[in-house]
């Protein structure tokens, strides 16, 4: 396993720094350069991320890099290549774009995600599944974080590329994002192992929104005394990279001081917005959050939550608790 690692790690380097050094050098740069200058990055924090250009072509890497069989075979098992043997075509998977290199927490450079420079589809473009890169396990900026930021007492988790970057461009640099996948269990136990705090950040849109309510119920069976998951919620239509450059790292700071708590996010969701008020719609209410509640581990905050659906409900404590434990309803 180590040695089928070992090329794929020591080729994806190689390639990570030739993109990087045709953002300085290509026929090409200045297009790629005044897209990332559009977007309000500077040549510093392209530097920082290791930013690259893999400029375009069918056959850049291809040639430069797959000279033996071996090299070729190592770029096909790092998806840099993609390899149609039964049609006889073997090119580079990253054309005409601005790559982003994605590193694992040691540091090591195991994928891409590359932009597009226009409007064309798809906008981003991120390595296969290989034998160094697994998107469920990955955060995108996570080295970076611990790398930058003196004290991590909090990871922000957003949806792109671009977020982390300009996050980290002005000054936070607690931000990791998932690679264009759900924020998993294996995401979410990596971050609480390094800090008690989570902040979900995803993009003020529909999308984002049901990205929040799918991490609600993956972060619900982590939860436990000492840790905190928030989610901060962003005006329609920005999402974190937007909003920073809009108002600036001090408003940003505040929203994300300010953002919802687990509990408070749970509850809402749960009733929808509406206190019941019938007995239905009590019996509903408790036939929902009993088989959530009773996902978190014993302590204090489940005995809070369990307190607050008693509220709620105008339920015994005691009487609910009894539910949990015999006669809990099938989740529905
Ligand atoms: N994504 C992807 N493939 C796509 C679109 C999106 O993998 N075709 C992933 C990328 O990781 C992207 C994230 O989902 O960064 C969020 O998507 P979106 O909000 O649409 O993109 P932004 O990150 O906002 O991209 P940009 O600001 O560059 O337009
Ligand atoms: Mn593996
Ligand atoms: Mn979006
Ligand atoms: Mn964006
Ligand atoms: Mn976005």
């Amino acid at each position: 396993k180590e040695d089928k690692q070992t090329p794929i790690l020591a080729i994806l380097e190689e390639v990570a720094e030739w993109y990087s050094l045709q953002l300085k050098e290509h026929l090409q740069r200045d297009k790629a350069i005044s897209y990332l200058r559009k977007r309000g990055l500077t040549g510093q924090t392209a530097k920082a991320f290791g930013i690259g250009f893999a400029p375009p072509g069918w056959d850049n890497v291809l040639s430069r890099f797959g000279t033996t069989a071996a090299r070729r075979q190592a770029l096909i098992d790092a998806g840099l290549l993609i390899d149609k043997p039964e049609e006889g075509r073997c090119y580079d998977r990253f054309r005409d774009r601005i790559m982003f290199p994605i590193r694992n927490s040691k540091g090591k450079i195991i994928g891409f995600g590359g932009r597009v420079l226009t409007n064309e589809k798809p906008k981003y473009l991120n390595s296969p599944e290989t034998p160094v890169f697994h998107k469920n396990q990955e955060l995108y900026g996570l080295y970076e974080a611990r790398k930058y930021c003196k004290r991590l007492e909090r990871f922000v988790i957003v949806e792109g590329y671009m977020d982390v970057v300009m996050l980290g461009q002005h000054g936070l640099h607690e931000a990791v994002a998932t690679l264009g996948t759900a924020t998993s269990d294996t995401h979410l136990r990596t971050l609480f192992r390094r800090v008690e705090e989570i902040v979900f950040c995803f993009d003020g849109d529909e999308a984002g929104r049901k990205a929040a309510e799918r991490a609600l119920m993956t972060v619900l069976p982590l939860m436990e005394d000492g840790r905190q998951a928030r989610f901060l919620f962003l005006p329609d239509g920005e999402d974190p990279d937007s909003l920073i450059q809009q108002e600036g790292l001090e408003a940003f700071q505040r929203r994300l001081n300010r953002a919802q708590s687990f509990s408070d996010f749970l509850f809402d969701h749960l009733q929808g917005g509406e206190v019941p008020d019938t007995a239905e719609a009590k019996a509903m209410l408790s036939k929902r959050a009993l088989p959530l509640i009773a996902q978190i581990k014993e302590g204090i905050l489940k005995q809070l939550l369990m307190d607050n659906l008693a509220h709620l409900t105008g339920m015994d404590s005691q009487r609910l608790q009894q539910w949990l434990e015999h006669d809990q309803p099938a989740p529905i």
